[in-house]
């Protein structure tokens, strides 16, 4: 058995043709186009290139977007008055500040300045207390876009025990409170592990679904598995390698050669979560641009 390729790549796609279509029946309602606002502060070349990504994908769907640079020498001042000046712009509906920030300028403390109606992100402590309520506005894009790789590939949570490893704030953390919710597309049993848990291999046999973001290439391999279990390999790591031009590749967490043959089902890398993080992103403007204008999603009612 070779598990199926759960194709980010193609599902995301759709999702911005979707998108293409309502942000062009909004403009025709409104006469006004979502709009995103990104904060990137410093010269980290990969959060360069995950901003341009995400002007490109802005461009696409008809969103209007626009970068705004803060020099790496700017303090918590410069980046607060930039966040406090985009609150009150009505250009934009939605503010994302690129993390991570330069040593110094505390994260925390800048999130907590974004207006959380335009916090797309869905990282303000407003929108995180609201998904764990289980009424969020903003659901934080990459849990956003794990939850809807499975329901659109035909494995819905509901009922199977979800194993997440990793707890960070922006995916682990959030994606357990939306599986666990009872809610459709969720209720599932979820389980989440760290460094602090002891024989994790016991806990990933017991996974119908297994959602791996710890940033450990391969830290996943066959043995850690039961048969026929759904794998979403959410990690990033850029390893060394010599025949690339750029000198490095991009892997998993998971060990995608060892546990292909045992697995039912599991996300690429890249091709899989990353580019349905953007799709989120793109989804969350286009909602918190119709919460603005008070015009529900008609999806939803
Ligand atoms: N595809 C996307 O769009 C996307 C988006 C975001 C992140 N990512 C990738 O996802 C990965 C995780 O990102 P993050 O921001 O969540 O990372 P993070 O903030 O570094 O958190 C990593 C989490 O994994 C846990 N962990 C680390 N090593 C472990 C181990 N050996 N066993 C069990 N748990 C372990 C840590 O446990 P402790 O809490 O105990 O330290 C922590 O909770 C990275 O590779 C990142 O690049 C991808």
């Amino acid at each position: 058995m070779t598990a199926e390729i759960i194709d980010g790549k193609y599902i995301s796609s759709q999702i911005r043709n979707e998108l293409s279509a309502e942000v062009a029946s909004l403009h025709s309602k409104t006469g006004n186009r979502p709009g995103l606002a990104v904060v990137l502060v410093g010269n980290d070349p990969a959060s360069a290139t995950y901003v341009r990504n995400k002007g490109i994908a802005c461009d696409e769907v008809g969103i209007t977007s626009e970068t705004i640079l803060l020099p790496s020498n700017s303090n918590e001042e410069d980046v607060l008055n930039t966040i406090k000046d985009l609150n009150k712009d009505d250009r934009f509906n939605g503010i994302l500040l690129q993390l991570p920030l330069p040593s110094g300028i505390n994260e925390d403390s800048m999130l907590l300045t974004i207006d959380p109606n335009k916090d797309v992100d869905g990282l303000h402590p407003y929108n995180v207390g609201r998904l764990m309520q289980g009424s969020p506005i903003f659901i934080p894009c990459t849990p956003a876009g794990v939850q809807e790789l499975l329901l659109r590939s035909g494995y819905d949570p509901s009922g199977q025990h979800v194993v997440i490893c990793g707890r960070s704030n922006i995916v682990g953390k959030p994606l357990s409170a939306l599986l666990s919710q009872k809610l459709k597309g969720a209720n599932a049993t979820v389980t989440v592990c760290h460094t602090g848990t002891k024989n994790m291999q016991d806990i990933t046999k017991l996974a119908d679904i297994l959602i791996v973001a710890a940033g450990r290439p391969n830290m996943i391999d066959k043995e850690m598995l039961k048969p026929n279990t759904i794998i979403i390999d959410v990690g990033i790591n850029r390893i060394e390698d010599n025949t690339r031009k750029s000198g490095f590749r991009l892997i998993g967490d998971v060990d995608f050669n060892s546990v292909k043959d045992i697995a039912r089902a599991i996300t690429p890398v890249p091709g899989g979560v990353g580019p349905m993080t953007i799709a989120m992103l793109l989804k969350n403007t286009v909602q918190s641009f119709r919460n603005m204008h008070n015009l529900p999603d008609e999806k939803l009612i």
